[in-house]
């Protein structure tokens, strides 16, 4: 069943139907050679058949290990950046109550930032807690999760003794290669392996995901489910059966009409991570070779009192894309009051959705009058089967997209250059060269070290 939707039909007066036409060739080659695997990047497309591949093995040992974390401790830790980190992150809140103290197997977030702060606050919390830890990275080499393992390790093993807790922390990193690895096989650690040939970005429904989204009690073969529908709805060389395809040729074709900004404009709180992790997969995959569509997100209603002034009368390049969802979980009215004082009373029964639903009708149309072009994705509720179902969609366009722009969508060159800069500067072995070279270039541009 389909659970995710697309409309755009409020585009109709700026993209014709013969612009759509002669997009037809063009997506049907970008799918082919996604398909086929016959385009760039085609080494990174493991993520594309994924979840059919997934054996259900695989999955009950994803599960059983997640129960058996689970009853040594009702805290994990995730320690991972990017797509190591963000897929997680936007499944968990898309699913679970608003309120973190109000779930029952909690998972935290570390790795993603050089903050004592931010962890001298996170162990304080985790004083008198159990925890168990997933370290989570391909590489084994980014900085941030590196420099957050090292603290937690020491931490845990002050905490538990060094054997105890070895069998408090799983690693989830490539099957072959790695520091990672080696350390997890050196320490004794359980593992679980993100395939060769899927990129961090593209590995949400991996055991990336996989594993936290089980520990936190959420069914994972109900997403996988859902996955495996969209690959269904969101494939196929023809527009109008593939719905990953009609998002991708929209965005293209107004990014043709100097249209340089996406904005996705989410309706709801639980969705605010699911958009952070749609920036970073379209940033990363389509910023590139100096073009590309540039991702931002909005919150609304909240943001409407901010950047709302801007989307109504600011630049006029930029174009947005609504995340709505047509049923919530629960439904509370607005209660009338005898003496209306605060004169609201015209809302008396209506249900926080109506009005919601209300404020993306209005917004929508203010923004179309606006000049801002604007599409909408609906999600027809918050349950697993559609979180699997946005996450595949999301990936599919936006890798059609990136063929579309005529570049890699699984690689990232980009942002190795301040990694290498990181790494003269701190002096990492080998850098000795760079760091001299650095240090000049920085005089050079009167550049003071802090
Ligand atoms: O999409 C990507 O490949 C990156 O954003 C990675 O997910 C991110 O850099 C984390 O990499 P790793 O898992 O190797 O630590």
């Amino acid at each position: 069943m389909q659970r995710i939707f697309y409309n755009f039909d409020l585009l109709n007066d700026l993209i014709s139907s013969e612009d759509i036409e002669n997009y037809r060739g063009r997506i049907a080659k970008a799918e082919i050679a996604l398909e086929k695997g016959t385009g760039v990047g085609k080494e990174a497309l493991g993520w594309l058949k994924f979840p059919e591949k997934i054996t259900e093995t695989e999955i009950e040992n994803i599960i059983s290990k997640a129960v058996r974390f689970r009853k040594k401790a009702n805290f994990l830790l995730c320690i991972g950046i990017g797509g190591s980190f963000l897929g997680a992150k936007a499944g968990i809140e898309f699913l679970s109550n608003s309120f973190d103290e109000l779930r029952k197997n909690r998972v935290l977030f570390s790795g993603n930032n050089f903050n004592s702060d931010h962890m001298f606050d996170l162990l304080e919390l985790l004083n008198d807690k159990e925890v168990v830890v997933n370290v989570i990275s391909k590489s084994g080499t980014n900085t941030e999760p590196s420099v957050s393992f090292r603290i937690i390790k020491e931490w845990m093993e002050k905490r538990y003794g060094k054997e105890e807790s070895a069998k408090r922390i799983i690693a989830t990193t490539d099957s072959e290669k790695g520091s990672l690895l080696k350390l997890a096989k050196i320490e004794g650690y359980e593992t679980l392996t993100i395939p060769q040939n899927i990129g961090g970005r593209y590995s949400v429904l991996t055991p990336v995901g996989l594993f936290p989204f089980a520990f936190s009690g959420i069914d994972i073969r109900k997403i996988i489910f859902g996955a495996k529908e969209a690959m269904d709805f969101c494939s196929g060389n023809k527009i109008e059966e593939n719905l990953s395809s009609q998002y991708a040729m929209i965005r293209n074709i107004l990014f043709k009409r100097k249209k340089r900004i996406e904005t996705l404009a989410v309706m709801q709180p639980h969705l605010h991570y699911l958009a952070e992790w749609w920036k970073q997969l379209a940033g990363e995959s389509e910023g590139k070779n100096l073009t590309g569509i540039f991702p931002s997100i909005l919150n609304y209603t909240a943001d409407l009192h901010s950047l709302g002034q801007w989307m109504q009368e600011g630049t006029r390049n930029v174009f947005e894309t609504f995340v709505t969802l047509k049923n919530t979980s629960h439904t509370i009215q607005v209660p009338s009051f005898l003496d209306d004082i605060d004169e609201f009373n015209y809302l008396a029964g209506k249900s926080m959705e109506e009005i919601n639903n209300v404020a993306y009708d209005g917004t929508r149309l203010a923004h179309h009058d606006g000049n801002v072009p604007v599409s909408t994705i609906t999600l027809e509720d918050r349950t697993e089967e559609t979180l699997g179902q946005i996450f595949y969609f999301f990936q599919k366009a936006i890798a059609l997209s990136g063929y579309l722009f005529n570049l890699n969508p699984f690689d990232q060159p980009g942002v190795e250059a301040y990694k290498n800069n990181m790494y003269a500067l701190l002096l990492r072995p080998s850098y000795e060269n760079e760091h001299k070279k650095i240090r000049i270039r920085m005089k050079e541009l009167n550049i003071e070290l802090r």
